[in-house]
């Protein structure tokens, strides 16, 4: 063979591994409104930046006359590239080859990038579009996921990994996805599940769809294992763009600084009016989450899930911070079950990428009752706890209304390792509210009165003198408890001078093997 026809050979092979699993799949691909492996690599990358590997790969196995079928490339389309013009490494399953089922050199395609991206320090992005484990293969199958997932848990806190759901994903196979950072799930045509519609009937009679079982839905608002539910394919791609934004490249990296116009003394008056007289009455925190960050910018995640507590990410003067707020929109920003897991990872995700964490509270407790006792509310909530106890980057906390009792504690209070602790004036720091500290300290006397009017004059007189001791930011203020209480309007200011302040901090955990967080 000539050099000339080396070349076109190699032209042609490229060309087949392009293909993947034939132009008729392809386009039974693009009927159901899906893009082709390559087609979303592209969309994700900056352009003309993907560095394919393994694209001459094809299985190796001879069962079922496997060995009449190969395709290049064999079902997973591999490399790295640049996003935003840092470097990223990539794979991405493609459902044209054997509905993108995993072989043993498929597995092995995902592990010498995910070696890579390691050595290198950069992320690991996963494109999920996959019928699981590929039937044929066996056991090597099988195998080849727990490669998979022995390098999720190794590269976990090292470098940022983020999973894309735009097909189906069952079995065994959610496990690498639920392994990394951040789930990201398109509203059509994903679903994850462990155990199929069929095999959930056969085994416990219930008749379910699959969409009911692990569609979008379920798991953005329901299970949480989504973080992001997207409209489309488009906007899922845009979304891991965005998220990659406010993370450095790997653990040993600040996140990146960017350029902002928003002025750091942005005072917004809006803010000393935005707090109802009534300290039952609700307003929605993300309203103050816009006002102080820059831009109104807020990238927001589990935005469905356990919406009594709100977690996501902003810059502040053009630095990534991790936000953690209670939502008194929401059950009160009540903290419960759900809210305490979904805010502790997302604390725990800031704490081991170096990205601040901003926290502000307006929690009325733990949500009391035998369903949340039961269900372990106590460990779940440990959990958030340790959470916070165990993070070593700056910690900044703003008290907008109410922090009573052990949920005072659990939000990054002061001897949480808290760095600076501000409250607003309309801040309430107790043990208690004022109601329920009545029944407990006036019981006896209470019990004892059978004069309905009586004892509702009594109440609130009671109330009146508890509030006016302890509904406010002063209490805690007198024992250093707060830094300072500062005026509304110039809580973006506060930040981000603490911020700026806090930004050489240092702060260690005694050596261990690893801690023993109650999960
Ligand atoms: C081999 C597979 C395959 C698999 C699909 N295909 N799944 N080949 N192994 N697991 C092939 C089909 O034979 C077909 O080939 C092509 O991919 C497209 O599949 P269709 O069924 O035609 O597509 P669709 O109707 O869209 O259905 C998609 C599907 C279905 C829902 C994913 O294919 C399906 O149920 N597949 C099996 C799912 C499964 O049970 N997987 C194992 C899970 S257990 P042709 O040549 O006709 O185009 C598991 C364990 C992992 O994954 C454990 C890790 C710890």
């Amino acid at each position: 063979m000539s050099s000339q026809e080396k070349i076109k050979q190699l032209i042609d092979k490229r060309e087949e591994s392009k293909l993947g699993g034939g132009i008729k799949r392809i386009d039974a691909q693009h009927k159901r409104g899906k893009y082709t492996a390559r087609e979303r690599i592209d969309m994700l990358l900056d352009e003309g930046s993907f560095e394919e590997f393994d694209m001459f790969v094809s299985h190796r196995c001879n069962n079922f006359g496997m060995e009449q079928t190969k395709f290049l490339g064999d079902g997973v389309v591999t490399g790295h590239g640049t996003i935003d013009g840092r470097v990223v490494y990539v794979f991405s399953q493609d459902f044209t080859v054997f509905g993108g089922s995993l072989s043993e050199t498929f597995a092995n395609k995902i592990c010498k990038v995910m070696d890579q991206a390691m050595k290198v320090g950069a992320p690991i992005i996963g494109i999920n579009d996959s019928g699981g484990a590929r039937i044929q293969e066996g056991v090597n199958s099988l195998a080849g996921y727990a490669e998979i997932f022995q390098r999720n848990i190794m590269a976990s806190g090292v470098i940022p990994q983020i999973s894309a759901i735009f097909g189906p994903c069952a079995g065994g196979a959610v496990y690498s996805p639920a392994l990394t950072d951040a789930v990201i799930m398109s509203e059509e045509n994903s679903y994850m599940f462990v155990t199929g519609p069929r095999v959930t009937k056969s085994v416990t009679g219930e008749d379910i769809t699959v969409e009911q079982l692990g569609g979008p839905e379920v798991h953005g608002k329901k299970s949480g294992v989504a973080h992001y539910i997207a409209r489309d394919e488009e906007e899922g791609i845009m979304l891991i763009r965005k998220f990659l934004s406010y993370f450095p490249q790997n653990n040993l990296e600040d996140p990146p600084v960017y350029e902002t116009k928003d002025a750091i003394d942005r005072k917004e008056d809006e803010l000393n009016e935005i707090i109802p007289e009534n300290p039952n009455q609700a307003y929605d925190i993300k309203d103050i989450i816009h006002l102080i960050v820059d831009d109104n910018e807020f990238l927001e995640m589990h935005r469905n899930y356990a919406m009594n507590i709100v977690v996501g990410f902003a810059t502040f003067n053009g630095v990534p911070v991790g936000i953690v707020a209670n939502q008194p929109n929401f059950m009160a920003g009540v903290l419960d079950i759900d809210a305490s897991r979904k805010a502790a990872r997302f604390v725990r995700l800031c704490d081991c990428f170096n990205i601040p964490l901003v926290t502000l509270v307006d929690v009325p407790g733990f949500l009391p009752g035998s369903s949340q006792e039961y269900g372990g509310i106590i460990t779940h909530g440990a959990k958030l706890m340790f959470a916070y106890g165990e993070a070593t980057v700056p910690k900044v906390t703003v008290t907008i209304r109410k922090s009573y009792g052990g949920a005072h504690d659990v939000m990054s209070c002061k001897q949480l390792r808290g760095d600076i602790n501000y409250a607003w004036p309309t801040a309430e720091i107790a043990v208690m509210g004022a109601s329920g500290a009545i029944e407990v300290l006036e019981g006896t006397i209470l019990r004892s009165m059978d004069n309905d009017e009586e004892r509702a004059a009594y109440i609130a007189k009671k109330e009146k003198e508890y509030k006016d001791k302890f509904a406010n930011p002063y209490e805690a203020a007198k024992f250093g408890y707060i830094d300072d209480v500062i005026e509304p309007r110039n809580t973006r200011f506060r930040i981000i001078r603490a911020l700026q302040t806090l930004a050489t901090k240092k702060d260690t955990n005694p050596p261990k093997k690893h801690s023993n967080i109650p999960l």
